[in-house]
């Protein structure tokens, strides 16, 4: 027998494999300091009628061929197409303190399985990848990244799907016998299927409880198998999109699998993808200079660019606060509406006759940098591009259209070169350190070769163009995995800039999601995605809890609405150190029309609440409301920061709250919670806490 075990004194990953067979998780949990071969031995499960003389194990990849009562994690033809049932034996092991890397072989195959898994002390991220390599050509329908057993102690598992404007929603999926299946076939990540699943056991809330949580950082879209087996055990794979990858190859990899166990509830899932979101995955080009305050212009003027009128723009941002300026779509070919132009990425001279340098300046000298839109890896029927090489567009020349464009064939290499030639050129000729980089459509059908092709066609701008940042946008939060993230340093949550949903989109995205790359916009008065029609007070709020940024007509504030922008922004920028490296701890809200978030400083000093009301409540009176994670035995200093302008003139009460600090424990905070003052729907309170 052979164990490894992998920790981080909080959790630890026990894996075990007999007789040279394939390893299995034998333990997965609270951090152990058993004898490894004994907890392996105790967990071996009886056998009684009905059932084979032994259990296959949920090995890493279950194998067909040990008569696995589910499903397995690889399907493989050779090149005749005659299926293949390799039996993988143990090889060789190489095993450091943080990272073991597993060999196995099927001799008589010629196939060899690797499995290299880590864990960031730190963070508390595992991290999981399979690897299978081939003397002889094969054809893989499906690999599975190590596959995990779910817990039998869970009564549900929490799904992830959404939609355009409303990204992130979260269901709650009873296990049940058989499987529950999760695949993305759009060719992208989806917003319609965030690549991850959390395993909360039974009466888990955001701040107590267990939770394992698993995501798959791959932006081709990708297959996720929850399976409950007739012996009860439990198995989760994940991996790419099945059969998106059908090319005969003698190596393939899946991307990498991430996950974490947590005793903190959801928010110990949350804080480990924040931080190694956060200090793992991205990389930051400038990593000590602060995160921009953005201005997009996309829905002040959409395609209706005009030098004047972006100047004057520019100057009304810049005086709100803003400190990086993004030029979206319509900058190029002839693009006046969406019907045109994408592949041609040549500055459009009736809007620019003397190029973008002009309002570059103009922004530069407003102290501001400039950020760009492309749409790099789509096509519009009509643009030069497509008439000059219509055999570049994927797919069929008969296909349905979205929004009247069709997708480039990144696989090609002579579309990875023209369009790197072209962005390059932009990026050469102008100061530009920010790619907002959009992807509107579907794939015709999924390709794992196209994700590949995007993966390094921007892998080779972020090494020509090392300190320009990328924005990784899919109409709205369509791209968003750790596969995007490793290679960009913000992400648009959602083309919703209405703020009611935006506050919830942000609190269920923070369960991946830090701070720093989860963009968020102050958008018109007159939400251009819902009619609402929602104060600045709120508005700027919302905006505030993520990487800050506006997005409406800077002109059609009234001065008013212009001071409490400036109010909110400059607090973000006084406040931004600290929050750039808080966890974000959704709070347990007894109320379902408050979400509610605390923002915790890495050394436990301060924090700060939000609490959005999006709705009317049921009861009159707000609920106290839960903080978390503070000392019991501390003392906290707590103002409710927006007393002043928030207050209605319903709130006849003479809490304490409302005019002054107060001093409370920790232990008050948590137990009791905070008793905050009545407010209207479409609202947020915000309080800020400091260790005494
Ligand atoms: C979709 C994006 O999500 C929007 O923010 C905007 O950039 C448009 N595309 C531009 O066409």
């Amino acid at each position: 027998m052979r164990n490894w075990h992998l920790t981080d004194r909080h959790q630890s990953l026990i894996l075990s494999s007999l007789d040279d067979a394939l390893p299995h998780v034998a333990y997965w949990g609270a951090a152990l300091d058993d004898d490894l071969a004994e907890l392996t031995a105790a967990s071996e499960m009886d056998v009684t009628g009905g059932m084979l003389d032994a259990n296959p194990p949920i090995s890493l990849c279950p194998e067909a061929s040990q008569t696995f009562p589910g499903q397995p994690g690889l399907m493989l033809q050779d090149a005749t197409g005659a299926p293949m049932l390799p039996r993988f034996r143990y090889a060789s092991d190489q095993t450091r303190e943080t990272a073991i890397s597993l060999t196995y072989s099927d001799a008589d195959l010629g196939l060899t399985l690797t499995f290299d898994l880590a864990i960031d002390t730190a963070t508390r991220m595992i991290t999981a990848q399979t690897t299978l390599t081939s003397d002889a050509p094969v054809r893989i329908h499906w690999l599975a990244a190590p596959t995990l057993p779910a817990p039998q102690l869970t009564d549900h598992m929490i799904d992830f799907s959404g939609r355009w404007i409303g990204e992130f929603q979260t269901t709650d999926i009873p296990w049940a016998a058989g499987i529950h299946m999760r695949e993305s076939r759009t060719g992208r990540t989806g917003h319609e299927h965030f690549p991850a699943v959390i395993l909360p056991a039974r009466g888990t809330t955001n701040t107590r409880g267990d939770a394992w949580a698993i995501h798959y950082g791959w932006s081709g879209g990708h297959r996720m198998v929850a399976e409950e087996l007739p012996d009860g055990r439990r198995q989760v794979q994940f991996g790419h999109a099945m059969g998106t990858d059908l090319a005969p190859v003698t190596k393939a990899q899946t991307a990498k699998l991430y996950a974490t166990f947590s005793t903190t509830g959801l928010n110990g899932i949350a804080t480990t993808f924040q931080r190694h979101v956060r200090d793992r995955i991205v990389t930051w080009p400038k990593p000590d200079t602060p995160r921009p305050v953005h201005y997009n212009c996309w829905e002040a003027i959409y395609f209706d660019h005009s030098l004047p009128e972006l100047t004057a723009i520019a100057d009304r941002a810049a005086a709100l606060g803003a400190e990086r300026f993004v030029l979206d779509d319509g900058w190029f070919g002839k693009r006046d509406d969406d019907t045109s132009s994408l592949g041609d990425w040549d500055i459009d001279p009736r809007k620019y006759p003397d190029g973008l340098g002009p309002l570059i300046d103009h922004v530069h000298e407003l102290g501001m940098t400039f950020g760009i839109w492309f749409e790099p890896e789509m096509v519009n029927p009509d643009s030069d591009l497509y008439r000059a090489h219509p055999n570049w567009a994927l797919g069929p020349a008969e296909q349905v259209l979205g929004r009247q464009q069709m997708v480039l064939d990144m696989a090609n290499p002579a579309v990875g070169a023209y369009l790197y030639d072209k962005i390059a050129a932009v990026l050469s000729a102008y100061d530009i350190d920010y790619i907002k980089w959009d992807h509107n459509r579907v794939l015709p059908f999924p390709d794992a070769a196209q994700t590949r092709g995007y993966y390094a066609l921007v892998d080779r701008l972020r090494a020509d163009f090392p300190l320009t940042e990328i924005e990784s946008c899919s109409s709205g939060g369509g791209r968003i995995d750790l596969g995007v993230l490793e290679r960009t340093q913000r992400v648009w949550l959602s083309d919703s800039n209405d703020a009611i949903e935006r506050l919830r989109i942000q609190h269920e995205a923070a369960l991946f999601l830090p701070l720093d790359v989860t963009g968020s916009h102050v958008g018109p008065r007159h939400c251009h995605t819902s009619g609402r029609t929602l104060d600045i007070h709120l508005r700027a709020w919302v905006a505030a809890q993520r990487h800050m940024g506006f997005e409406m007509d800077p002109r059609e504030l009234t001065e008013d609405e212009a001071q409490v922008l400036r109010d909110v922004t400059q607090w973000w920028k006084d406040n931004r150190h600290w929050r750039s490296t808080a966890a974000i701890l959704r709070l347990d809200s007894a109320d379902p029309s408050v979400i509610a978030e605390q923002q915790m400083a890495d050394d436990g000093s301060r924090f700060v609440v939000f609490a959005g009301k999006h709705a009317t409540s049921e009861q009159i009176l707000p609920r106290p409301l839960q903080l978390t994670g503070l000392d019991p035995k501390a003392r906290y200093s707590i103002r409710l920061l927006n007393r002043d302008d928030a207050l209605p003139n319903l709130s006849r009460g003479s809490q304490a709250i409302k005019s002054r600090d107060m001093v409370l424990s920790g232990q008050y905070l948590m137990q009791h919670g905070l008793t905050l003052p009545w407010a209207f729907p479409e609202t947020m309170w915000v309080i800020e806490g400091t260790r005494t």
